[in-house]
C-alpha cells in the first residue's frame, strides 16, 4: 500500500467544507483508516455550504459518516474536541500524517503557537513534534500579514501549506472538478493513489513538435 494506512483528517471553520468531505471519501475508497475531527465552526460551515448536516455527538457522527461514505465498520473514528484519551492526542498512538482541510486562520494561528486548546490543535502539535506529515489547507482572502507570518512559521517547522486555490489547466467543468483539483494535490502529497488529476507532464496540450 502506498502512503500512510492511518490518517488524521480535521475539518475547521474556513469556507471549503467540500474539500474535507471529498478527501474523506477518497481516503475511505483507498482503504485508509481515518481519525476524524471537526470543529463547531466547521459544522456550521458544512451545513451552510453542503446538504450534509452532521449529528453533534462523536458516536452518532461516526455512524453517519460511515454510512455516508460507505466505509467499513471502524474505518472512520470520530473524536470529540476534548477527548484527550484519543490516539491522535499522543505521539505513541497518532497516525503518521494529518490534514487540516479546510484550515481556518484561527486554527492556523493556534497551531503556529502550539496552543493545544482542543483536540485538533493538540493532534497537529503532536504531528509536528513527531516530525510527521502535517498538511494545512487554509482559505481566506485576502491574507493578512499575520496569516502569512503564521504560514511561514509553520512551513519552517515542517508543515506543508496547500492553499485552497485550484488551478484551471485541467479545464474544470463543474465545482466538483475544482474541489477534486485541491483534493488530488493533497493525496499526491500523502502518496495516496488518486485518478482525479493527471500529474504534470501527463497533460497533452498542443505542442507535439
Ligand atoms: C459560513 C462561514 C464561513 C467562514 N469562512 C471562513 C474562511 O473562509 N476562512 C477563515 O479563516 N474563517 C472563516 N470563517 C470564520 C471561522 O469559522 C471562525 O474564525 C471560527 O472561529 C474558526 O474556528 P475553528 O478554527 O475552531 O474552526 C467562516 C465562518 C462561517 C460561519
Amino acid at each position: 500500500m502506498n502512503g500512510p494506512q492511518r490518517i488524521t483528517l480535521a475539518m475547521t471553520g474556513a469556507s471549503g467544507a467540500q474539500y474535507g468531505l471529498r478527501l474523506l471519501d477518497c481516503l475511505v475508497r483507498e482503504d485508509r483508516e481515518v481519525h476524524f475531527l471537526i470543529s463547531k465552526a466547521a459544522q456550521l460551515v458544512l451545513a451552510t455550504e453542503t446538504d450534509v448536516t452532521l449529528p453533534a455527538k462523536p458516536q452518532a457522527m461516526q455512524t453517519f459518516l460511515t454510512e455516508y461514505t460507505g466505509a467499513s465498520a471502524g474505518q472512520i473514528k470520530v473524536y470529540g474536541k476534548e477527548d484527550w484519551m484519543a490516539p491522535v492526542a499522543s505521539g505513541s498512538g497518532a497516525p503518521s500524517a494529518m490534514v487540516v482541510v479546510p484550515c481556518s486562520t484561527g486554527t492556523l494561528s493556534a497551531i503556529a503557537t502550539g496552543a493545544c486548546n482542543n483536540l485538533i490543535e493538540r493532534a497537529a502539535d503532536v504531528t509536528l513534534k513527531e516530525r510527521r506529515t502535517l498538511i494545512l489547507v487554509p482559505r481566506e482572502a485576502p491574507y493578512s500579514t499575520l496569516h502569512l507570518e503564521n504560514m511561514l512559521k509553520l512551513s519552517q517547522h515542517g508543515a506543508i501549506i496547500v492553499p485552497a486555490s485550484p488551478g484551471f489547466y485541467h479545464q474544470p467543468q463543474t465545482i466538483d472538478d475544482l474541489v477534486d483539483f485541491v483534493v488530488a494535490r493533497i493525496l499526491n502529497l500523502l502518496d495516496v493513489p488518486q485518478d482525479m488529476l493527471p500529474r504534470w507532464g501527463e497533460y497533452h496540450v498542443g505542442n507535439d513538435e
